[in-house]
């Protein structure tokens, strides 16, 4: 059976619009591969505690050979354990300021980890986890074109830059965009998602 990480970011609870949106995703999952094994983050109704001394001091103690089973790194343990254990992930999440939420830095803040999910070499970061595919849908109130009126997107760079550092390089991004823009600019971005699902889902997971 597959097992899908889903991570869930927005803090608005069923009136989410990326929520909706990952409903559709598990839907079309299950159709092509069968029943998923779900990991449930729910990053939104539970936000991870912010980077404390503690945790900054136990990270970086670990690349120069200090304690992986530091108290402080004991939730970041159980965070990579949910992505090591997962076939592929799902990231369900509004944009905020042009790039990912607090709520889902956070995340990547203590999954990314020096001496744990990847080292520096002189060659640069290389990741040290198995490569897995990763779908991530972000909903956005405005649009992105080329003309006036029109946002730069950090998120997609981003989001495939910094899981790339760990080893994840099969990321897919999708924009809902105009979410904020009354009903039809909704209901064509789902139309937009479920064509989306139809092409990108099996592409990637097979
Ligand atoms: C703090 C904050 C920042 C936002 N920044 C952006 C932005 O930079 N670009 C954009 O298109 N929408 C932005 N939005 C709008 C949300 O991305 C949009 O409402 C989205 O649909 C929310 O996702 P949800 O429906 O899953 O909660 C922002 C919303 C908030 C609350």
């Amino acid at each position: 059976m597959t097992t899908l990480l889903h991570l869930n970011v927005s803090p608005r609870g069923e009136r989410s619009h990326s929520r909706q949106a990952g409903s559709v995703v598990r839907e079309r999952l299950a159709a092509h591969r069968g029943p998923l094994t779900v990991i449930e983050r729910d990053l939104g109704a539970e936000p991870l505690p912010p980077i404390d001394a503690a945790f900054t001091d136990a990270n970086l103690a670990v690349a120069a050979g200090g304690d992986e089973q530091a108290p402080a790194l004991m939730l970041s343990e159980r965070l990579i354990a949910e992505l090591e254990s997962a076939d592929m992930v799902l990231i369900t999440t509004p944009i905020h300021n042009f790039t990912v939420p607090a709520t889902l830095k956070t995340w990547i803040d203590v999954v990314v980890r020096p001496g744990r999910t990847f080292r520096s070499t002189p060659q640069g970061k290389q990741g040290l986890l198995r490569d897995r595919p990763v779908l991530a849908v972000v909903a956005c109130g405005g649009a992105f074109h080329d003309g006036p009126g029109s946002q730069q997107d950090f998120f997609t760079p981003y989001l495939k830059y910094v899981l790339g550092t760990i080893g994840l390089s099969r990321v897919e991004v999708l924009r809902m965009e105009n979410m904020n823009r009354g009903s039809d600019p909704v209901a064509r971005s789902f139309d937009h998602l479920r064509a989306w699902c139809e092409a990108a889902v099996p592409a990637m997971v097979d």
